[in-house]
């Protein structure tokens, strides 16, 4: 199997859009994920990988904490700001700090506010378990949708 076909047959595995916020010193960062997945109800643990290859995971992982920003149906364009090294993330994107001070997006479909608990090599990133500590939804909106490679929605 080739990396390109391992790729393409993920790439068919529907998943949302997170973006994965901590403030270090006072300077927001953060990343797009999809790998964000929910690990156990009691007590409430959530993971994401983060690639060995991600500047911005070593200032999250520095922090001891997380917040998982659920993308929503509109907000396409703050996934693609999110993943591009030459952005200025955070120039233009609204926040307001979680309760553990870390940056929840405006507009944010939903967000879960994390301690990290565990982490975990697994071949070319880290699987980062957090521990949920505050979490928020709001019901009336919808959620940003990936798949083979494209945002679509619900
Ligand atoms: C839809 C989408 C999902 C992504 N999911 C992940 C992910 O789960 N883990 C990860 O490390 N990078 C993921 N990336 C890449 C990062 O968002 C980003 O491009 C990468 O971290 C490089 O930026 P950095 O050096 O600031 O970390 C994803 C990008 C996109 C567009």
């Amino acid at each position: 199997m080739s990396t390109e076909q391992f790729r393409s047959v993920l790439g068919n595995f529907a998943s949302g859009v997170t973006i994965i916020t901590a403030n270090r010193e006072n300077v927001p960062f953060g990343l797009a994920a999809n790998s964000f997945t929910s690990v156990s109800l009691d007590p409430p643990l959530v993971s994401f990988c983060a690639a060995h290859s991600s500047t911005t995971y070593p200032h999250i992982r520095a922090t001891g904490r997380f917040c998982v920003n659920v993308l929503a149906d509109d907000q396409g364009d703050l996934a693609l700001l999110f993943a591009r090294r030459d952005a200025d993330r955070f120039s233009d994107t609204k926040t307001v700090d979680s309760p553990l001070g870390s940056p929840i997006l405006d507009g944010a479909l939903a967000w879960l506010d994390c301690v990290i608990e565990q982490e975990h090599l697994a071949g070319d990133h880290d699987i980062v378990v957090g521990r949920v500590l505050h979490a928020y939804v709001d019901t009336d909106r919808s959620p940003l949708l990936y798949f083979r490679g494209k945002f679509t929605i619900v």
